[in-house]
């Protein structure tokens, strides 16, 4: 008899375990992916800073369609194939509802073919190498992309810095760097400028002094540089050293707090496009800077704030999809019409925001907001 009620107390301790599991989730999984360690770590750090904050402030709201959003966040390593890796563990391991991620061109492309094959909607907050979207129908971004970027450090050298020969360094591994160097040649030469040299150089390249001579022999008015971080603080050294006084010129991957640390007086005089100025007096702004601030007792940068952006754009199209199915959520990704710290955001037919570009100049080691061009 002991035996028999033993049996039942364990039945129905069965049963309310199926019952149990069978139960709607209590929360939304969503993917987050950086390069938190890697050549260019302050990306990662800073974009799931951004992240957090977003989907913390969401939580705090009351979550999404009635759930919490719990954020499971990867570290891509700034690397490819450990980016293909964290795309498929998130998607089959982890089942989230959607990704925000990555940050690097170069690793998106090999995160995205995962993501549009398994219809799980994703948005790089920052990836600006055209391609990106191009992958397909699930792959948005929040971010402008390099033709435009290219085409704005053209003008700026052009009309603003009053350069007519340019010299060209960038790394030839790195899909991002790759192409906007040949989106600024493009756009600095139909201006009528002159392209002295253009020098690509092996990822991982520390000493730069080949390339720079080279330049530096056409006499060049303005170097532009669209590297990452690590090697742009590097090219500004070497090419002081060698006696370079001009300015240097680059793209949005020179946006980190490590570049001042590496280059030191070295990228005073120099000038990049960017997506957002923290020191920008609209209201989205104060109130983003204030929260984040808050929070990290830090001022975010860039790469914070379009995570920021990204993780609402993708919150408000899951309330909006009213859903968490992948194709549903995609629709609603793509009517966006959302005002967010970094501008407002609709999507064109490619699934790329339209926005405007700001251009930052160091200065005393410090950046500040020189002027915004719109598309
Ligand atoms: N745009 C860079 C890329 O596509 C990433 C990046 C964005 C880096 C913003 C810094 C700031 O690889």
């Amino acid at each position: 008899m002991k035996m028999f009620g033993k049996l039942i107390a364990a039945t129905a301790l069965a049963a309310a375990l199926i019952v149990g599991c069978a139960k709607a989730p209590t929360e939304i999984k969503l993917g987050g992916v950086g390069p938190v360690t890697g050549e260019a770590a302050t990306f990662g750090d800073s974009t799931k800073k951004g992240l957090s904050l977003a989907v913390d402030e969401w939580n705090a709201k009351g979550g999404v369609l009635g759930k919490q959003i719990k954020l499971v966040f990867a570290d891509d390593k700034g690397d490819p194939a450990e980016g293909a890796t964290v795309y498929t563990k998130l998607i089959q391991q982890d089942k989230v509802t959607a990704i925000v991620g990555t940050v690097m061109s170069k690793v998106t492309l090999a995160g995205a073919p995962i993501a549009q094959a398994a219809k799980v909607p994703m948005i790089s907050p920052t990836s600006t190498n055209e391609k990106v979207t191009q992958v397909g129908d699930y792959i948005f971004r929040a971010c402008f992309i390099d033709p435009f970027q290219g085409t704005v450090g053209a003008k700026f050298a052009f009309a603003d810095l009053k350069a007519k020969k340019a010299g060209v360094i960038f790394d030839v591994g790195n899909d991002y760097a790759k192409g906007l160097a040949e989106n600024f040649k493009k756009g600095f030469e139909e201006l009528g400028g002159n392209v002295v040299a253009y020098e690509g150089h092996p990822s991982g390249t520390t000493d730069f002094k080949a390339q720079l001579t080279k330049i530096l022999a056409g006499k060049p008015e303005v170097i532009y540089c669209s590297d990452y971080y690590n090697d742009d603080a590097l090219i500004a050294k070497q090419a002081r050293e060698l006696g370079y006084k001009g300015p240097i010129v680059g793209g949005d991957g020179w946006d980190s707090a490590d570049l001042v640390k590496i280059g030191g007086d070295a990228v005073n005089n120099c000038f990049f496009t960017n997506h957002y100025a923290p020191d920008a007096t609209t209201a989205a702004v104060k109130t983003f800077v204030g929260g984040y601030n808050a929070k990290y007792s830090s001022t975010p940068d860039a790469l914070a704030a379009l995570a920021y952006d990204a993780g609402n754009i993708m919150l408000n199209a899951i309330a909006k999809a009213n859903s968490t199915d992948g194709a549903k959520i995609k629709d609603a990704l793509a009517a966006t019409d959302l005002d967010v710290v970094s501008g407002h955001v609709k999507f064109d037919e490619n699934r790329n925001p339209i926005k405007s570009a700001v251009i930052i100049e160091i200065k005393d080691g410090k950046q500040v907001y020189r002027t915004t061009v719109n598309p």
